[in-house]
């Protein structure tokens, strides 16, 4: 199959012509086609989400296991009604404040919802977008579409269209290119389907962001790297996901302590004769003298980290290196998120500086 990547970028062309774009996409997608298309956090790969064999497309083009659910993505607040029931007054709430926006909700699903879409769960996961792109596709594309990220599954999730285009090139009719999105990690999934609201995935929007606005939210225990055994309740997160083709490992310490451990580290694997890569920031890429080293953000401002993560694993990745040490960063804000993603990238591989 031949893929078109079309820019909806604005630097080269007016708006009507890119909402044209938009709605040959938007047929595609009533059709029952795939078509990628940018959101703020990743570019996603969008079908009809009321149309069995579209879901179904998802899953093939991706190799996506089929009992891993999809999230479903909304233009407006009428349309949340549809297709999900029992919304509480909480969930509105948390919809007033960050929609649209990184956030998606799981609520009890209707009967308009096929089970193909929801990975045969009862429940469905909820997103309206903020990317301006993302909601003129939806609305063209009739109102409803379920998109995961555009990306083989288990590799990063894509954060520019080339990284789209690495994966999906053969596979799906179009992508949209809107160039690198703004956040670079997945939405916040926050469960409605329990008694207490539930965090099943941290995103740029923090639990303490949730608490001021609804009050009591709870962490899913299956997220807290330990031994209890307690997999996660998003099924997609208990798989070795986002994860580079090298084998990644977190340095932690102080700073001092993870720059000494890290050249050491390189330099055993180096003399085992292996190609290295180390993942610093720009406070210190330059204390790195082996090994090919990569910065992924400054921690002065730690979404520019979110951002940087996949693009740096995906880069990593053609260069062919074998092993990666990284920096880890705190939990503080969106660095939860960045944690739960790098902690799942390693499979969890941390050394103690
Ligand atoms: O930012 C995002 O959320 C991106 C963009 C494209 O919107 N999408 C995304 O989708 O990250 P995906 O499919 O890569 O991740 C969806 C996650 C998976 O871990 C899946 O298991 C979980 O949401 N999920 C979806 N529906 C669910 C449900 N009903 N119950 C529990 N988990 C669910
Ligand atoms: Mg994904």
């Amino acid at each position: 199959m031949e893929t078109a990547i079309i820019n909806i970028t604005e630097e080269t062309q007016n708006q009507e012509t890119i909402m044209e774009k938009i709605r040959a996409a938007g047929h595609i997608i009533r059709q029952g086609g795939l078509v990628a298309f940018p959101t703020e956090t990743v570019y996603g790969l969008g079908a009809d989400a009321l149309n069995p064999q579209a879901s179904e497309k998802i899953y093939a083009a991706k190799g996506r296991p089929s009992d891993n659910p999809l999230i479903i993505h909304i233009s407006n607040m009428g349309d949340l009604e549809k297709i999900a029931k029992n919304v509480p007054k909480s969930a509105r709430k948390l919809a007033e404040r960050f929609w649209p926006g990184p956030l998606t909700m799981i609520f009890e699903k209707s009967d308009i919802v096929p089970l193909e879409t929801t990975g045969g769960l009862q429940t469905v996961a909820v997103r309206m977008p903020s990317h301006p792109a993302a909601l003129l596709l939806i609305e063209s594309g009739g109102g409803f579409i379920a998109a995961p990220s555009a990306n083989t599954s288990g590799r990063p999730s894509p954060t520019r269209a080339e990284h789209v285009a690495e994966d999906m090139k053969g596979r799906i009719p179009m992508i949209l290119d809107g160039g690198p999105v703004g956040i670079g990690i997945e939405s916040t999934i926050v469960d409605f389907s329990a008694e207490v609201p539930m965090i099943l995935r941290p995103g740029y929007i923090t639990a303490d962001m949730i608490r001021e606005t609804i009050g009591e939210v709870r962490m899913d225990p299956g997220l807290i790297p330990d031994d209890s055994g307690i997999s996660p309740k998003a099924p997609g997160m208990k798989y070795r996901h986002y994860a580079p083709k090298a084998q990644l490992i977190l340095v932690e310490g102080s700073k001092e302590h993870v720059q000494e451990k890290i050249n050491q580290l390189a330099k055993e694997a180096s003399k085992e004769g292996k190609s290295v890569g180390i993942i610093g920031t720009d406070e210190t890429r330059d204390g790195y003298p082996l090994g090919i080293v990569k910065s992924i953000g400054t921690r002065t401002d730690g979404a520019s980290i979110a951002r940087h993560l996949y693009g740096v694993l995906r880069e990593f990745d053609q260069l062919d290196v074998e092993i990666i040490y990284s920096e880890s960063f705190s939990e503080a804000g969106i660095g939860q998120a960045v944690r739960n993603r790098m902690m799942k990238a390693a499979g969890r591989q941390i050394i103690e500086a």
